[in-house]
């Protein structure tokens, strides 16, 4: 082969890389899906289980299976004593998102896939035990509590925020976090899944691809940007500060974390959802400063840069008036992404070829070597 055979996409940008039935993102006339249904109808009518079931399961749960399929997942959220020991030595400096990185990976040779243990079971496990990760090692660093990572919350976003502040949740937060977690379960080819799908294409264990997609979520310019947009909202006092400060910003060309989207050139259909969360909590809290700041930089982006908030603007605001501390953030990201990767390991190990693209080179025209004597 002399060269590509098609033409060079920078970040894949417009490329098909793959077939999925998982969701359509972007697509006319279909908007944003699982499975065939809208994110609106999951968002406003579904409990994060079902759709988790949805993805992961292939289908809505039958009348009664629900609640099967909840104390399934409340039957999985205690972690193996080896894997507290690993957490505990983890420093307390670590970024979370590094932790469930190094907690995944760590699981997956304690509970290892094969005999007894199926990809449906891990991915279960995993939906039910990255709460528990993380807060074991927070706790445990934090304020030096080993925590029992067992709750009696019937939902894993009560579940989450029970173990996350030591009390039972505020009912808004709770249902906040659940349709948060709705929004954030799927999203089609996007950086992590697509990296979740490069590894799960040389076959290796289901573990190994979990990690890998962890490790490209966490940059700002995937899931790192509900953290980075969370520091830039609070930088601001009031509407107009944050107008003064914005424009600044795009003055020296800095990027705006939390606004574009390579898919969505127009509204990013999450973001209606997310916000009307945050409005509803500032609300609830009498308190809209953060609210107020996020809706003045929604519109001078729009105004300077005809660009649209994604998910993660308004998740910021939302997260921190439920308590959320910012370094979180994404890890929350990952506890419902991991339905949508599951869904996505699943469906590439069933149609497999493994991922290789070439390269344009622009390197040096060949060269003769010099032996080490002979060069200057
Ligand atoms: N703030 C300021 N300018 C932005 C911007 C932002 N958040 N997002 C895009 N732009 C500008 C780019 O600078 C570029 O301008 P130019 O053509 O003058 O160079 C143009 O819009 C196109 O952006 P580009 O970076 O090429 O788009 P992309 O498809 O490669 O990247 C993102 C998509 C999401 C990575 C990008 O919009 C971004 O970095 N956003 C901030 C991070 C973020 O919120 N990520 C979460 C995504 S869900």
């Amino acid at each position: 082969m002399n060269g590509p055979s098609v033409s060079y996409s920078p970040g894949l940008e417009g490329v098909i890389a793959g077939k999925t039935a998982i969701s359509t993102v972007g697509k006319k006339g279909k908007g944003l899906n699982y499975r065939g249904y809208s994110i609106y109808d999951l968002a406003e009518q579904a409990a994060f289980e079902e759709v988790a079931h949805l993805l992961i399961h292939g289908r809505l749960p039958a009348t009664g299976e629900l609640d099967a399929y909840r104390a399934r997942l409340k039957g999985l959220r205690g972690l193996p004593v080896a894997l507290k020991r690993v957490l505990e030595q983890l420093p307390a400096t670590a970024h979370p998102m590094d932790v469930l990185r190094t907690a995944c990976s760590a699981l997956g040779t304690m509970e290892p896939e094969g005999e007894g243990r199926d990809q449906y079971a891990i991915a279960d496990r995993l939906v039910a035990s990255f709460p528990s990760m993380l807060l074991y090692w927070h706790h445990f660093h934090a304020g030096g509590r080993a925590v029992d990572t067992e709750t009696d919350e019937e939902s894993l976003a009560g579940h989450f925020l029970f173990l996350l502040h030591g009390s039972r949740p505020v009912e808004l937060h709770r249902r906040m976090l659940d349709s948060s977690l709705i929004l954030y379960a799927e999203h089609e080819f996007n950086a992590s899944t697509f990296s979740a799908r490069v590894t799960a294409s040389t076959l290796p264990d289901f573990y190994a691809a979990v990690t890998s997609a962890i490790g490209t979520l966490r940059g700002p310019l995937h899931g790192g940007a509900n953290e980075e947009a969370m520091k830039l909202i609070t930088r601001f006092r009031s509407p107009e500060e944050a107008e003064r400060g914005l424009l600044a910003m795009l003055a020296r060309k800095e990027k705006i974390m939390g606004f574009g989207h390579r898919v969505y050139k127009e509204a990013d259909p999450r973001s209606r959802v997310i916000k009307e969360w945050s409005r509803r909590l500032g609300e609830a809290a009498g308190d809209m400063t953060l609210f107020a700041v996020s809706e003045r930089i929604e519109e001078v982006m729009l105004r300077e840069k005809r660009l649209y908030p994604n998910l993660d603007f308004y998740s910021a605001s939302a997260y921190h008036l439920a308590g959320i501390p910012t370094p979180m953030f994404t890890p929350v990201f990952v506890f419902a992404r991991i339905a949508g990767w599951s869904a996505h390991i699943i469906e590439q190990r069933a149609d497999n070829r493994i991922f290789r693209p070439v390269a344009d080179y622009v390197g040096p025209e060949p060269m003769a070597f010099v032996p080490l004597g002979e060069r200057g």
